[in-house]
């Protein structure tokens, strides 16, 4: 181990994340596919049916995050596989899981499982997804999959990013079902929250020693011109409409206004035992179209990379929400992997230096995978991934991520 470190990462354990529907392929049955298969949906006309066929290989895979040292692994259950068909449970589908889950605690790496990753079966879309009140009870059927998995998963997140699901699929029309009424976002973000309390609950109920929570899209909303009362208003104004006061929601059991009346059953308490955050930017607000800054660097899909964001969010939402700070994604878009690099370093040095309680980081994305609306162009891996013959590459940056790991932080 180096004694010349810059800065040590011994307090945090670090890995990788993916979702199922981006990386397994393979799959018909879900609200992506139906969506992916209209023309004119996916930028580049793919569907989630190649994908990084990690539904076939996810042995590899597991060797290779073995290979690269990781600690912790994010992962998501597809839905559509477990319940094809309304409460009917595919003992195959889940016993394929047992087993890649088998081998990833084999590697030493811990795992973390998501429950809802925006993709769920089509019959549930059928039955009107998310905006109907129904869905909180038919989740809650899906969150009794935890008992068949308990011996080997202890750390849950239920559902991830509400507020960017809920916004893309429901007020920009872009994704899956293409909505474009807010009171359809606001009944999505009322019943994901009432299905992520109660789900908080019960997984407590069927495993004593789990930890649970639910992975927060946060971001920087920054007034383009800090002089401009209106940038500085709708900055304020973005941040709690789309995060805070969800957050208030999901975490705290308390319900604004927006959300509508609270359920009898959700009293206001504690609905977390880590605060999952991803955390990918800042946006620059001016008025309805926002942007980047000028100058800022950007990566391939114009986000702009912004480290010391993740600690602003963080702590903002840590002084209302205290709880050991999970980052269940943090990545970006780069196909030479020119700034990965400089990325990852940036971000774990605004983490240990910020001294908050974070303890895991999960680096978006074990391997490049199907990044929905946009189709396989992005680049997110650390591993490179050429769809053609679904080969893996371990991109520099997975190496420097690898030896961060090993090292216990970066040294010179
Ligand atoms: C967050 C989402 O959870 C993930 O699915 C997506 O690929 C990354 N952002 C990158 O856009």
């Amino acid at each position: 181990m180096p004694d010349d470190l810059l800065f040590s990462t011994r307090e945090l354990l670090i890995g990788t994340a993916t979702a199922s529907l981006q990386i397994e392929g393979g799959d018909r049955n879900n609200n992506w596919y139906d969506w992916a298969s209209v023309p004119g949906n996916i930028k580049d006309g793919s569907t989630p049916l190649r994908a990084t066929d990690h539904w076939n290989r996810w042995r590899e895979d597991t060797a290779l995050m073995a290979d690269l040292g990781l600690q912790v692994y994010r992962m998501s259950l597809e839905w559509s596989r477990i319940e094809p068909r309304p409460g009917e449970f595919d003992r195959e589908a889940i016993d394929r899981y047992r087993e890649e889950i088998s081998a990833i605690r084999a590697a030493g790496i811990q795992p973390l499982v998501s429950l809802h990753h925006f993709s769920h079966p089509s019959w549930f879309q059928g039955l009107g997804g998310w905006t109907s009140s129904a869905a909180p009870d038919i989740f809650l059927r899906f969150v009794d999959v935890v008992p068949a998995l308990s011996d080997l998963v202890t750390e849950w997140a239920t559902i991830n990013e509400p507020n960017v699901y809920a916004v893309q699929a429901h007020l920009f029309g872009e994704t899956p079902p293409g909505n474009r009424s807010w009171s359809a976002v606001r009944s999505t973000l009322r019943h994901m929250a009432i299905a992520h309390c109660r789900a908080y609950r019960r997984i407590h109920e069927l495993q004593s020693d789990a930890k649970v929570g639910f992975a927060h899209h946060a971001r920087v909303f920054a007034p383009l011109n800090p002089r401009n009362p209106l940038h500085r208003a709708l900055s304020l104004f973005n941040s709690a409409m789309f995060q805070d006061q969800l957050a208030d929601a999901m975490l705290g059991g308390r319900f604004p206004k927006v959300l509508g009346a609270k359920p009898d059953d959700i009293t206001p308490g504690k609905y977390y035992d880590y605060l999952g955050i991803n955390y990918y930017s800042r946006t620059a607000v001016k008025g309805i179209e926002d942007g980047t800054f000028p100058e800022s660097p950007i990566n391939n899909l114009g986000w702009e990379i912004y480290p010391e964001g993740l600690v602003q969010v963080a702590r903002e939402l840590h002084s209302r929400y205290p709880a050991p700070i999970w980052v269940t994604e943090n990545g970006t878009a780069d196909a030479a992997d020119a700034f990965r690099s400089r990325y990852i370093h940036d971000h774990l040095k605004a983490i240990v230096e910020s001294g908050l309680p974070f303890e895991r980081y999960y680096h978006w994305c074990f391997v490049d995978n199907w990044e929905w609306a946009e189709g396989e162009v992005p680049r997110f891996g650390i591993v490179e991934n050429n769809y053609e013959t679904q080969q893996r590459t371990v991109r520099d940056s997975g190496w420097f991520l690898s030896q961060v790991i090993a090292d216990g932080g970066v040294s010179q």
